[in-house]
């Protein structure tokens, strides 16, 4: 027998005990052993068939040798990481689905899993019910990953398929999604991008070896793509999509990694992926590219994850070697500006022939599009290939003739 210990009884917590309960005999048949939950810690009370199972203290779970497994799915840095770390000291593995746990505290946490010979797993932080963490460190594991690109955040997902496919306003999208309970319980870090920089901080880490922070990945939200936006795509056979993505640059560990909205043209593996759902482009030097799909949310989906990894870990018969990385004290990631990109940019004029010209003699030859019910003072265009920091540098001298670029927007091959 198997005991674990649950840490938050929301969502995923009584997601886990669903699938541990529903799913006992095929889950004994897979860990070898039956799994049972002997403890759930929560702050609140529980009128559930289980409710003696809860406890308010952790020293209950900390102390007790018969737990060898905790899973936290609190969410959060705090208590989330003392509790993990505890654990880990008391000779304890540890289960999350918790990605900001997981990216900003990673290589902390698996040393100390390491030092204690138990695991620290963390499949449903990444994809919620895909596998993308193990895929990457096992079945990958003989590619070199040039690259990693991934729609990781299924709101954000739905607001945009929303808006291409409706025509619905952002705002409008927003609340729809909050009232389907898709967002997190403070949106922005959904809407700004900051939960997608926590995901592809993850898989970067993994897949090279040192600890990418998201605080040093630049990330812009969706919060500025509009209508406008997605009609000049569509006339250009794009959509709009916020990418998390992360690519090789040399074997020192050195990446190029952001996260923002990109136009991705609609032939794109990318493109297709719409509503809530969270894909993940894998390009390894072997493999080309591989893609996982699937539900990025949701409380089974992201159970199922979690109760895979106890399955995982209750087999396991001492720390995995390949679910690795350390924070060797640098910031790997390179400054973007010093990288090229192509680019839609949206252009406000007052004199549409002066600001062709001023373009023409700034960028060279553009590509214009258009749209229905396009003003006379806006122009848009696709630029290739342009030094990130020249177009910033650009921006500046096309103000100073009172023309404004309104909105720029990444376009992406994958
Ligand atoms: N709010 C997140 C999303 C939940 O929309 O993808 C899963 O991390």
């Amino acid at each position: 027998m198997i005991n674990i210990a649950v840490l938050g009884h929301g969502v995923v917590g009584s997601g886990v005990v669903e699938v541990v309960e529903t799913n006992q005999e095929y889950i004994a048949k897979n860990a070898g052993d039956n799994i049972y939950v002997k403890r759930i810690l929560d702050l609140r009370d529980f009128d559930v068939p289980y409710a003696d199972k809860f406890t308010k203290d952790y020293a209950d779970i900390l102390n007790d040798p018969e737990i060898s497994i905790v899973v936290e799915v609190m969410g959060g840095i705090n208590p989330s990481y003392d509790f993990a770390k505890a654990a880990l000291k008391h000779g304890k593995s540890v289960v999350t689905s918790n990605k900001e746990l997981v990216a900003a505290k990673g290589a902390k946490l698996l040393r100390l899993a390491k030092e204690n010979h138990v695991n620290f797993y963390f499949e449903a932080s990444v994809g919620g019910g895909i596998p993308i963490i193990r895929p990457l460190h096992s079945c990958l594991a003989a590619n070199q990953i040039d690259e990693i690109a991934g729609i990781l955040n299924g709101t954000t997902n739905f607001i945009l398929t929303k808006m291409i496919t409706e025509q619905m306003q952002f705002d409008e999208a927003l609340k729809l999604a909050q009232a389907l309970g898709y967002a997190e319980r403070n949106p922005t870090a959904d809407v700004d991008g900051h939960d997608a920089c926590r995901k592809i901080c993850i898989l970067a880490s993994l897949a090279y070896g040192k600890q990418i922070y998201p605080e040093n990945v630049p990330t812009e939200g969706i919060g500025h793509v509009t209508l406008e936006d997605v009609d000049y795509a569509e006339s250009n056979d794009c959509v709009i999509k916020l990418i998390g993505r992360v690519k090789k640059l040399d074997d020192e560990g050195n990446v190029l990694c952001m996260v923002s909205p990109a136009l991705l043209n609609k032939q794109s593996q990318l493109a297709g992926i719409t509503d809530v759902f969270n894909g993940i482009l894998v390009r390894g030097n072997a493999t080309g590219d591989v893609v996982f799909y699937g539900r990025g949310a949701g409380k089974l989906p992201t159970a199922s994850a979690v109760v895979a990894d106890v399955i995982d870990v209750a087999k396991a018969s001492d720390t995995t070697s390949s679910l690795t990385w350390v924070d060797d004290g640098v910031n790997h990631v390179v400054d973007y500006r010093t990288t090229c990109c192509d680019y839609y940019v949206r252009i406000s004029a007052c004199d549409n022939r002066q600001a062709r010209e001023k373009i023409k003699e700034l960028f060279g030859e553009v590509k214009y599009l258009s749209r229905p019910e396009q003003p006379e003072n806006e122009l848009a265009v696709v630029m290739e290939n342009i030094l990130e920091q020249d177009l910033i540098d650009k921006e500046k001298i096309l103000n100073a003739d009172s023309i404004y670029i309104v909105n720029k927007i990444r376009i992406l091959n994958y």
